[in-house]
């Protein structure tokens, strides 16, 4: 009885790994018994190197993105873990890149994790071009400032999340925020739901610190701020009213998640309240988002008034990280 349930138990043993496993040769890593079954379908079992392993093969198998055109080639590309890795190495397939570029692409960039496979180019240009290091340059080209301000202009698509990105290089059109709520200020002076709950608690908590801010513009509509920067524009020239006002769909105070703010009773922020806002606002969820360090990548002035709302945990992170929201939005939210 028990010689049988042994013997019952090694065959069933036997089918178990003649079905996990497939060429055990060489006490090489072999192919998983759903990649086998793949091959199969394929028909590229007999294309197939069958004394070397490949899990990026493996992994194209299992994949919605594998080629069959490509099956060996796929075999000699060293496996990067990457969210759309077999999708990026067929667009670099498709544009004739060899197995072994790609393998060398990969080495190189395969740490910067923000580094998008169709911009190559602009990389090595804008290396080549700055001298400066590779992460600096992806940033950068990501960002779209190896571009004047106002060209390679991207149409927004999540016009309405909290964490939008708006700058010189995308625009919100003509979208309204469907949420604005008045503040209590004057009710002329609106912000969406959240930013205006939270811009409220920013104004008792700096009244509690003694010191005394008001909104002076918060929600403005595309057509509103079309007639701002015209207006600038006859008065200072375009080239000077572009680096202190945004162009209209450029401006963040479209998506009603911005609000400047003033000292009350002057028509200006004092410094010390500056200083407190700079110090305090990512608590309530805003960050100063025009700083001076920070002109090269915003493309304006200094602005200690304007502050932008992401929510405490976003705000908080930006904060912490010392980026502008340019360069965080590329590396963590895009
Ligand atoms: N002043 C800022 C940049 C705006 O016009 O949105
Ligand atoms: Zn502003």
């Amino acid at each position: 009885m028990n010689k049988k349930i042994i013997f019952l138990s090694l065959i069933l043993l036997t089918i178990f790994f003649s079905f996990t496993y497939f060429f055990k040769s060489n006490n090489k890593i072999v192919y998983n018994s759903k990649a086998v079954s793949l091959m199969k379908k394929y028909h590229i079992l007999e294309k197939i190197d069958k004394n070397t392993y490949s899990k990026t093969l493996e992994i194209a198998l299992e994949s919605n993105d594998f080629q069959e055109q490509y099956a060996t080639f796929y075999q000699n590309i060293d496996y990067i873990e990457r969210k759309n890795f077999i999708q990026e190495i067929n667009s670099l397939l498709s544009n004739n890149y060899s197995p072994e570029d790609i393998n060398t692409i990969f080495a190189k960039y395969h740490n910067i994790h923000n580094f998008e496979i169709n911009e190559l180019n602009r990389y090595e240009e804008y290396r080549t071009k700055n001298n400066c290091s590779l992460e600096e340059a992806v940033l950068k080209v990501n960002i779209g400032l190896d571009h004047d301000f106002y060209t390679n202009i991207n149409s927004i698509k999540n016009s309405s999340e909290y964490t939008v990105l708006v700058n010189k290089y995308h625009t919100l059109e003509k979208y309204e925020p469907q949420d604005l709520k008045s503040l209590s200020y004057d009710s002329k002076y609106q912000l969406r739901e959240k930013a205006a709950d939270a811009f409220e608690e920013l104004v008792s908590k700096a009244k509690l610190d003694n010191l005394y801010i008001r909104p002076y513009s918060a929600y403005r509509s595309y057509e509103r701020q079309e007639i701002i920067y015209n207006n600038y524009v006859i008065k200072d020239g375009k080239e000077k009213a572009d680096t202190y006002s945004a162009r209209p769909g450029h401006s963040e105070h479209q998506t009603g998640l911005a609000v400047d703010v003033w000292s009350e009773g002057y028509n200006y922020i004092k410094e010390n309240d500056a200083k407190w806002l700079k110090e305090n606002s990512y608590k309530f969820g805003f960050i100063v988002r025009y700083t001076k360090e920070n002109q090269h990548i915003t493309g304006y002035i200094e602005e200690p008034w304007h502050l932008r709302y992401l929510g405490i945990e976003i705000a908080t992170d930006v904060v912490n990280k010392n980026l502008t929201y340019d360069e965080y939005y590329d590396l963590y939210l895009k």
